[in-house]
């Protein structure tokens, strides 16, 4: 009686979930748990569109593990009983120096796809950036958004549309483009080439039957709109529903012929800041700050392009020295922890962004996984901040990690 009655005194009854996945949600302690569920929801080809890469994804595990490279310095005793993480990017004042990446055909992974992801983001202040292949268009992302609100591009053959684009973004209050300049061609996403998965989905067989194992995601994508490119839908034979490989698409549509000298062309159509995704390298990161471009994203479109590129995090602090703090660097691939964010700023970035990591928890739960991505990031940032000893972003330097050699054990 006495164990009872001071059990009853320590310890209160939660109210039980039904389903399944949301008690699996209410329990997801970090981002690998939002992968998990999202998994259980979506069909195979869905999941494997977003959580694959190209060739054997060296470059997309390396992304991650290349984190585990660099080991904290912790220091102590520093009164870190309040955190600043506020950070400036591109004109806008940020509670955390996160940014959302791109990422085409985002209702797939959940019908409420950009609109839920923009207002995620504009509700904490976050940049949102709208992918060129997105499913939701300028306009309706720009309605559902008064937060920082970015565009990225790819140079299409048809520069006409390009154009139009742009000044659709300038109208809605978009102010900053993102150049992709990583997808000449499409990396060979051997996931998607086993699935046989086309854009928007072929229903055969073999999806009917991956429908009925996933009725959560089924009853979603039947009960609303068809899925298109909305940016795009006049131009491309997407706009008639056509199914076609992302591959096929891509080579029919992207201009392999981009050059630095479209950085100019783009100066003369965009009034906004411009900043460049997908630069791999020293070399072209000095390139491109000298033709003026307002940020460089070092990106390796999350292992999905060209496998065995190296992981963004390694190239940060070479390419930091070599700017010499002329143009802000984001370190874009990888991040699924908050300590990852620490890291990449230690070494010098000026932010990060993330792609699947808000992607899981879309899929996972619509746009409170999505808020539930993010809470956990930025939860883990600040934690990991305090256990470091790091009151504020000035204080992420250097000095606070340690390059493991390859020989040290790990
Ligand atoms: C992407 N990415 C991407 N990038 C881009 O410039 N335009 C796009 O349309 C897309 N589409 C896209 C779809 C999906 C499903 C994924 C996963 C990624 C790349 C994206 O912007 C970013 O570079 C990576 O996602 C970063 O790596 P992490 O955060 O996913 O590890």
């Amino acid at each position: 009686m006495g164990i009872l009655r001071s059990l009853r005194s320590v310890a209160s009854f939660d109210t039980p979930v039904v389903s399944p996945r949301k008690r699996r949600f209410a329990r997801a302690a970090n981002i690998a748990d939002l992968r998990l569920i999202a998994e259980r929801r979506l069909p195979g080809g869905i999941f494997d569109y977003i959580d694959g890469a190209a060739e054997d994804e060296t470059s997309l595990r390396n992304n991650s593990e290349a984190f585990g490279r660099y080991e904290f310095r912790p220091r102590v005793m520093r009164d870190v009983s309040s955190i600043d993480t506020s950070a400036s990017l591109l004109g806008h004042r940020l509670q955390f120096p996160l940014v959302f990446s791109p990422t085409g055909f985002t209702r797939i992974a959940h019908s409420q796809g950009e609109l839920a992801v923009a207002r995620v983001a504009a509700e904490h202040g976050l940049p949102y950036t709208l992918s060129t292949l997105s499913t939701r268009s300028i306009e309706e992302v720009a309605a559902v958004s008064d937060g920082p609100k970015w565009f990225q591009v790819y140079a299409w053959r048809d520069r006409s549309m390009v154009r139009d684009m742009l000044q659709r973004a300038a109208a809605n209050g978009y102010d900053s483009i993102m150049l992709t300049v990583d997808t000449a061609v499409l990396g060979r996403r051997e996931r998607d080439v086993r699935r046989g998965f086309t854009l928007p989905p072929k229903l055969g067989p073999g999806t009917i039957v991956d429908g009925i194992m996933h009725p959560s995601w089924t009853w979603d994508f039947v009960r609303n709109d068809p899925i298109t490119f909305a940016n795009v839908a006049q131009s491309s034979n997407n706009g008639s529903g056509t199914a076609v490989t992302l591959s096929t698409f891509i080579s029919e549509q992207f201009d392999p012929a981009l050059s630095w000298n479209d950085i100019d062309w783009f100066r003369g159509e965009w009034n906004g800041t411009i900043s460049i995704k997908g630069i791999q390298t020293v070399e072209d990161a000095v390139i491109a700050a000298d033709r003026g471009v307002d940020a460089i994203l070092l990106s390796n479109h999350g292992g999905r392009q060209l496998d065995g590129a190296p992981a963004p995090i390694s190239l940060v602090r070479p390419v930091v020295e070599a700017l010499g703090g002329r143009v802000p660097v984001i370190c874009d691939g990888g991040i699924r922890r908050g300590g990852d964010i620490v890291k990449a700023l230690a070494l010098g970035a000026t932010a990060c962004t993330m792609g699947r990591s808000y992607l899981y928890g879309l899929g996972a739960a619509g746009e409170a996984g999505v808020e539930r991505a993010l809470a956990m990031l930025t939860d883990e940032m600040v934690r990991t901040m305090r256990l470091c000893g790091a009151r504020s972003l000035a204080e992420l330097t250097p000095d606070l990690l340690t390059e493991l050699s390859q020989g040290d054990p790990r």
